[in-house]
């Protein structure tokens, strides 16, 4: 007897991409059509074609905005079947969390959870009417501690958090599965995509801000491929019974295991260390 492959899907071929257009999300959306998913991705600038993968698999990408609601719903409702929905539409907000403001506050959670919620309800809505499906939230390290000059984010972050750990339990008797993948710095377009508060308005901050920006850039743009956050999704599809959260890496899993046990002014020790460089 065939030996069953530990990544082989177990809730279906019908694949939801949010963020399909870059990254994580065309990572993610890829990986599940080559390996023979039917693939519907959306985000708000992409031409829309359908892409056939050797395999059987494809991909069809639809301009979607995930912070219009109705929009969100209807279209998932279009959907043949939503088996396994990911949601990494996101970006970033960076300034300091005195000044940071609050349109730029509002827009981050508009988009990070907000957005989320939108295209979660309805898909939780078809999984619970098949009788199984699978959540996948794409988190942050940034929802497990929170990051100088990213507070906005990472609350947005630590939201999505609350929000997947609730599915989980709600949805457990429907048969339908969430969790959360928390990648770290990863290479994508998500570094061009920030929107920083511009240094006038932060000014009592020198250059603390555009130098912790500046590492904060430097660090994603060297570090990992999105295609490991999408073989972290692909084991997960593999499972019938996913953990709640998964960092992306031995680094990161090994941080977080130290992270849970270090008292909190070492924790600020740190973490100030790494992202509030000294301004002049
Ligand atoms: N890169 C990192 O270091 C890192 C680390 C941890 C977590 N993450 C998370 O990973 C997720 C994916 O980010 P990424 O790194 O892959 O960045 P990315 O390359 O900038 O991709 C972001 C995707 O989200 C889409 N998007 C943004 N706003 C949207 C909206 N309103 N409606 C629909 N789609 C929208 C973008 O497409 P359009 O602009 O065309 O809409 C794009 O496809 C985010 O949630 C991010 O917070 C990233």
């Amino acid at each position: 007897m065939r030996k069953k492959s530990k990544a082989e899907n177990v809730y279906g071929k019908n694949v939801f991409v949010t963020g399909a257009s870059s990254g994580i999300g065309q990572a993610c959306a890829i990986a599940f059509a080559k390996s023979g998913c039917t693939v519907t991705g959306v985000s708000r600038n992409t031409e829309e074609k359908t892409e056939h993968f050797p395999g059987g698999g494809s991909l069809s990408l639809h301009r979607l905005d995930v912070t219009d609601e109705a929009a969100v719903r209807g279209f998932v409702e279009s959907l043949p079947g939503v088996d396994i929905a990911i949601l990494c539409a996101g970006m970033g907000v960076a300034g300091p969390a005195e000044t940071t403001p609050s349109e730029m506050t509002r827009r981050q959670m508009e988009v990070n959870y907000f957005g989320t919620i939108n295209a979660a309800q309805p898909c939780l809505t078809r999984m619970r009417g098949q009788g199984k499906g699978l959540l996948i939230v794409i988190g942050s390290i940034a929802g497990r501690v929170s990051i100088p000059m990213q507070s906005q984010y990472s609350a947005s972050k630590y939201a999505l958090e609350a929000f997947t750990d609730a599915v989980r339990m709600e949805m457990k008797k429907y048969g339908v599965r969430a969790c959360i993948i928390e990648p770290g710095d990863t290479k994508t377009g998500f570094t061009a995509a920030r929107v920083t508060q511009d240094d006038s308005s932060a000014e009592s901050y020198g250059s603390v801000l555009r130098k912790s920006v500046a590492k904060m850039a430097s660090d994603e743009q060297n570090g990992r491929s999105p295609d490991s956050v999408a073989r972290v999704a692909l084991a997960l599809a593999g499972r019938k019974d996913p953990p709640a959260r998964v960092p992306v890496g031995m680094d990161y899993k090994a941080l977080m295991v130290l992270l849970r046990v270090m008292p909190d002014k070492c924790k600020e020790f740190i973490l100030s260390k790494l992202y509030l460089p000294k301004g002049e």
